[in-house]
């Protein structure tokens, strides 16, 4: 017979054994000041002795706000949402807030699981940084009154709160920087367009290319995913072409590809970055400095973005009746290291 799971021990049970209210115990726990020095030390006895844990889940729904905030990113294994996410717990837990962090892994069904769980949980706000328009979404958790903030793109004036970084200038700053080392070949490599980081690289680098009027070309490869091992992929299939036909620069839609090409490139087939291929990333990820060849990128203040989007959620959940929506755009900078400079060759 299965053995009977022993009842957690209640509220009820620490009272009883500690001869006093119900009241008292939940002064001890919530308003301990409330409370004499010996009477809370009886009633800690207590829940010491029966193993009693607080149910905060019920508290918080029965006050109406939940201490926790969710946040939801591509893909957290991706260190510039790992220093995203970082940014965003540091700024709650000042705030007296938890973090509790899903993966949609470029997915919307994932995505709006993490979502749905957040609304059931009456989160008091999410942090999310959408794979599409999320604006459903968004609604639907407003209408239970958990707010929304979007990290990492630009929401719609009038839909809710977002920081971003201007990826089309970032774009456009990474090609630009491959034509001022003579580079006339440039490829382009990244995801899906349907993330719109990815489409709005793409879109400034087609504007560095008209800009230089007619003297480069610009060729994009469909990377499968936006990590090391689609990017070594792309880089194969770039050497697998006539030496004639390869670029001779390449913008990498984040440092992970960035760091998949120079594999293919230097460590498999003796390619010498940046003189034959120059290679630029996007992020600005801490193992850029560290690559084979040290990388340049295109920086995205990551634990920034994540500070700034939590104190706009914490802004909106503190005084929604007077808060305002902001759309906060950062500027890219440009990060030059040995993987494009001196590469006039
Ligand atoms: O994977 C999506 C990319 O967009 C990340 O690398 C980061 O650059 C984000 O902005």
């Amino acid at each position: 017979m299965a053995r009977q799971k022993s009842a957690q021990p209640s509220i009820a049970d620490v009272a009883k054994l500690a001869g006093v209210s119900l009241g008292t115990v939940s002064n001890v726990l919530n308003s301990p000041d409330r409370v004499k020095e010996e009477t809370a030390r009886r009633v800690h006895r207590a829940i010491e002795g029966l193993g009693f844990v607080r149910n905060d889940a019920a508290r918080q729904l029965k006050a109406g706000k939940s201490s926790a905030i969710g946040l939801v990113v591509l893909d957290s294994t991706n260190p510039f949402f790992a220093e995203l996410s970082r940014g965003a717990e540091d700024s709650a837990i000042e705030s007296g807030f938890q973090v509790l962090i899903g993966n949609s892994d470029h997915d919307k069904s994932r995505e709006a699981s993490h979502l749905r769980i957040f609304q059931e949980q009456r989160l008091s706000g999410v942090l999310l940084s959408p794979i599409e328009n999320a604006s459903l979404e968004i609604q639907s958790l407003r209408d239970v009154g958990t707010h929304v903030v979007i990290v990492d793109q630009k929401a719609l004036p009038d839909l809710c709160c977002s920081v971003s970084v201007d990826d089309i200038a970032g774009g456009e700053m990474a090609v630009q920087h491959l034509i001022e080392q003579g580079k006339k070949r440039i490829a382009f490599v990244g995801g899906s367009l349907d993330i719109v980081q990815v489409a709005d690289r793409l879109q400034g680098a087609n504007l560095a290319k008209l800009k230089a009027g007619g003297s480069v070309e610009l060729e994009a490869y469909r990377a499968q995913n936006q990590d090391v091992i689609s990017g070594r992929m792309i880089g194969r299939q770039i050497i697998s072409l006539p030496e004639i036909e390869r670029p001779d620069g390449v913008f990498a839609a984040n440092d992970l590809l960035a760091v998949g090409l120079m594999q293919a490139f230097v460590l498999d087939n003796r390619i010498r970055v940046p003189q034959d291929i120059a290679i630029i990333g996007y992020d600005d990820i801490d193992f850029a400095e560290a690559a084979v060849v040290p990388l340049s990128s295109i920086k995205q203040p990551a634990k920034l973005l994540g500070s700034t989007a939590l104190g706009l959620l914490i802004d909106e959940i503190e005084n929604g009746n007077t808060h305002k929506h902001q759309q906060i755009t950062f500027q890219p900078e440009l990060i030059v290291r040995a993987s494009t400079k001196g590469s006039d060759n």
